[in-house]
């Protein structure tokens, strides 16, 4: 419980796309109500179209989008 908690407060406080200032939070939410792709999740919170274009935050994204999927599938996978 209180380590769901510190991850909840870390999630917050970190930053995925720094240009734009979108946390980890915020595209955690986005991806667990149904974006799947980079371009989904960009389009949802804005992320991409800072000053670097992306460069800074895809690769995060993508690996955010693995992370979850994983976490899912082996969610899903327990009975
Ligand atoms: S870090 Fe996301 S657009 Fe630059």
């Amino acid at each position: 419980m209180d380590e769901d908690k510190n991850i909840e407060i870390i999630d917050k406080m970190t930053k995925v796309c720094i240009c734009k200032s979108i946390s980890r939070a915020t595209m955690k939410k986005v991806i667990q109500n149904g974006a799947t792709t980079l371009s989904e999740v960009q389009k949802a919170t804005g992320a991409g179209s800072g000053s670097c274009h992306g460069r800074r935050c895809s690769v995060k994204i993508n690996a955010l989008l693995e992370e979850l999927k994983e976490s899912d599938i082996s969610n899903k996978e327990t009975p």
